[in-house]
């Protein structure tokens, strides 16, 4: 996948003197089935999460609360998206490398995976990334 693969996309609005309301739904706004879904909070100042691409899973990230930089990178490309609104949420396709930084205080990630949780899905290492994509293996 490419960095024109990414897609930042805005999630219903119910405006109301009450307080307001958004929602994703699988299938639809969330553009996978979700089989996973994990959150990120309580992030030290100046600390740094995802560095590392995934082989063969999906992702959308909400910025429940707070707000934080999202950079995806597709090996030839780099792009950085700030979530910093409760709805929007940002789709990253598997095969792309991603880093998460800039958590402002009390921010909330809120992520939805189209797998499983699965160490060996993982590649860590950015050189190996580099390699895997430009053999076509991610
Ligand atoms: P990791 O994905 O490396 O975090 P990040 O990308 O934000 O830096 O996960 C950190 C730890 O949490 C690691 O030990 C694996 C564990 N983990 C699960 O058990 N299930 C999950 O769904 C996730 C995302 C992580």
């Amino acid at each position: 996948m490419l960095i024109e693969d990414v897609k930042l996309i805005e999630l219903p609005k119910l405006m109301d003197t009450r307080g307001n309301l958004s929602f994703a739904e699988q299938n639809s706004h969330i553009p996978f089935e979700i089989q996973r879904t994990y959150w990120i909070y309580d992030v030290p100042g100046g600390e740094n999460r995802g560095g590392h691409a995934y082989k063969s899973t999906s992702e959308f990230i909400i910025a429940i609360s707070g707000g934080f930089d999202v950079t995806v990178d597709d090996g030839k490309q780099k792009k950085t998206f700030t979530l910093n609104r409760s709805y929007y949420g940002l789709y990253i396709p598997k095969g792309l490398w991603r880093t998460m930084e800039n958590f402002s205080t009390n921010s909330l990630a809120l992520e939805f995976a189209d797998t499983k949780y699965d160490r060996n899905d993982y590649v860590d290492e950015y050189n190996e990334f580099l390699k895997m994509k430009s053999n076509g293996e991610i």
